[in-house]
């Protein structure tokens, strides 16, 4: 084998936004050494997009909450495909990973007496996430990594992992990069902790950033763990759409729950005309019960633009779709009207909305006390990921754990706003207390020489290649393609055509061409995120085909309504002996009595 510069870590956790520092910080307390590798610098993750709340029943403003209310809620966005012991361990054991974190320092805004404030959100019955302005992702992650470096945790930055190490089933490390100098590493583990994030690349139009290109998810797949739910990607209702290089950037559904309404060109507020009929009894009939229900008042019901994400966008695709939409091909978001309910509402948006004010000014020149914003959907989550235990995160292959986005189970067919900054806390911390557990039940395993110099290899071809194609090429074509064909709104001839296409594109992939040298070498880079892309956006394709009905993120045109027979599935895709992708079907577990009440009684 080639000389690779090797690290020795009992735990190795690979991402470093909130679910990796939180994993983190409990197997250091719990004595193990923690190595944290992260692809960009330190403090850079998907998490600060997670604006405007973590979701968790503390019942500090509507003293009704508690942790069964949360479960079902969580369970009725996500339309009962969850994995019901993760809903379950979530709703009970958000509050204390939020208390925690105010002792870790986490400054949340007030209510009147001194408590933790909260505001409402989609989906969530009573107000419930704790906040920080809307600078909540923010906020955690200075928090955690304020926390973490007091640990003794060494950190990788600008550190991307290729590939995972395996002794037979067993995870025993990881082999990459470092972005800086393009040398290989070797990262020896007893267990390691997936915690990288989404797939919003895989899209033409994201909130996510460069980093998010489902590596943790063809990390797992590529090693033999199964990924669960990949058809269900979450469409943000609200995006900017202009200037186009800011297209995606994320507006905060924190503008909605402080009285944010969706207007159309004619100035309609349509989302009154679509509220579905299992939401109907608890959707506001005037735009008056809307207002006093984000003022906090009990009796009132929440405006519509407080349904689900996925309803919510395809409401606002409806309207462009028919012509009825902004002049840049979005709708209008207006917080501004509030002015006509409070004197002093530019005040009050710029203490409750500081990021949104500053984000529209800067890149827009928009004055949102003033004028409304122009909106539309952009990619932002994937409820699929790697298949995990749901008390411990270990996935089928023993030492490997993941946590957060890049895991699956806790959210469904479709994620609460808010719930995913409480899944990294929650299921964050158990990752690590279970991978510092098998650390220190098992020994360091063995290497095979021949994998990494393989890996080593391929990762360096393009550099020998003359006449080969541009990954910027190909990147484009695919975000395309996922966009236009396994889109908001999906159709079987047309996600035919994606899987055709992402076949075309990994017979390119692998005849990437770069130049230049291994140093800060951008173009290289993308070509190796190729792989993990080509990888996501198949088992996204295969899973929606998989699914022949719509259910809550997964929108089909072919198969509108949901179907009994994929009332209590996952969809699995794992890979087969012959490299092949395969997805299947496979029965969820049956959700216990006592909370099959708890469902019925929140109903
Ligand atoms: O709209 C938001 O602030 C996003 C929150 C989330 O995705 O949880």
């Amino acid at each position: 084998m080639a000389e690779y510069e090797t690290f020795e870590h009992d735990v190795l956790v690979i991402g470093a936004g909130g679910a990796g520092l939180r994993a983190a910080i409990e197997a250091s307390a719990a004595g193990v050494r923690v190595g944290l590798v992260c692809k960009s610098l330190l403090g850079k993750a998907h998490t600060v997009m997670a604006e405007g709340g973590i979701a968790a029943a503390l019942a500090n403003v509507d003293e009704r909450d508690n942790w069964k209310v949360h479960f079902a809620d969580t369970m009725r966005g996500g339309q009962y495909v969850n994995q019901w012991r993760m809903a379950e361990l979530h709703a009970k054991e958000a509050p204390d990973r939020v208390r925690e974190l105010e002792t870790w320092g986490a400054v949340f805004d007030r209510t009147k007496d001194g408590r933790i404030l909260q505001r409402h959100f989609g989906g969530h019955k009573y107000p419930r996430l704790a906040h920080v302005g809307d600078r909540t992702g923010l906020e955690m992650i200075r928090t955690l990594q304020d926390h973490g470096i007091h640990q003794g945790i060494d950190v990788h930055m600008e550190h991307t992992i290729l590939s995972l190490l395996k002794d037979g089933d067993r995870v025993v490390g990881a082999f990459g990069y470092e972005r800086e100098r393009g040398r290989f590493k070797i990262f020896r583990a007893k267990a390691v902790v997936l915690a990288t994030g989404g797939i919003g690349r895989a899209y033409k139009i994201t909130s996510n950033s460069w980093e998010y290109t489902g590596d943790g998810h063809t990390l797992a797949y590529d090693a033999g763990a199964e990924l669960i739910d990949m058809e269900f990607i979450q469409f943000h209702p609200t995006g900017m759409v202009w200037p186009p290089s800011v297209m995606g950037i994320l507006v905060t559904e924190g503008v909605r729950g402080e009285g944010g309404i969706l207007a159309n060109k004619e100035g309609k507020r349509f989302m009154f005309d679509s509220i579905p009929e299992n939401y109907r009894a608890q959707t506001a009939d005037t735009e008056e019960e809307g207002w006093r229900y984000c003022q906090g008042h009990k009796d009132a019901r929440r405006p519509p633009e407080l349904l689900t994400r996925d309803h919510v966008s395809r409401c606002i695709v409806r309207e462009i779709k028919e012509g009825r939409g902004s002049p840049h091909g979005g709708v209008f978001l207006d917080i501004s009207w509030i002015k006509q309910k409070m004197p002093n509402a530019a005040e009050h948006i710029k203490r409750k909305l500081p990021s949104m004010y500053h984000q529209f000014k800067q890149l827009a020149d928009i004055d949102i006390t003033e004028q409304p914003m122009e909106v539309g959907p952009t990619t932002h989550y994937i409820m699929g990921g790697v298949r995990v235990d749901p008390d411990t995160q270990m996935s089928r292959l023993p030492g490997l754990f993941a946590a957060g986005e890049c895991a699956a189970g806790i959210n469904g067919a479709n994620r609460l706003g808010g719930n995913s900054l409480s899944d990294l806390l929650v299921f964050g911390k158990r990752a690590g207390e279970f991978a510092a557990k098998f650390a220190r039940e098992n020994q360091q395993g063995g290497l095979d020489s021949r994998d990494i110099d393989t890996v080593a290899r391929q990762a360096l071809a393009p550099f020998e290649r003359r006449d080969g194609e541009n990954p910027y090429g190909i990147q484009k074509d695919l975000q395309q393609t996922m966009q236009d064909l396994v889109g908001i709104v999906r159709i079987e001839t047309e996600m035919r055509e994606a899987f055709e296409k992402i076949g075309n594109f990994k017979a390119r992939a692998e005849q990437t061409a770069v130049t230049g040298n291994r140093e800060y070498n951008p173009g290289w880079h993308t070509a190796l995120d190729l792989k993990n892309l080509l990888t996501v956006s198949e088992a996204i394709t295969l899973a929606a085909l998989e699914r022949k009905e719509s259910r809550g993120a997964q929108f089909r045109e072919d198969y509108p309504d949901k179907d009994q027979r994929f009332s209590k599935v996952n969809t699995i895709v794992s890979k087969s002996a012959d490299g092949s992708m395969q997805v299947r079907l496979e029965p969820l577990p049956e959700i216990p009595e006592y909370l099959k009440r708890v469902i019925e009684e929140n109903k």
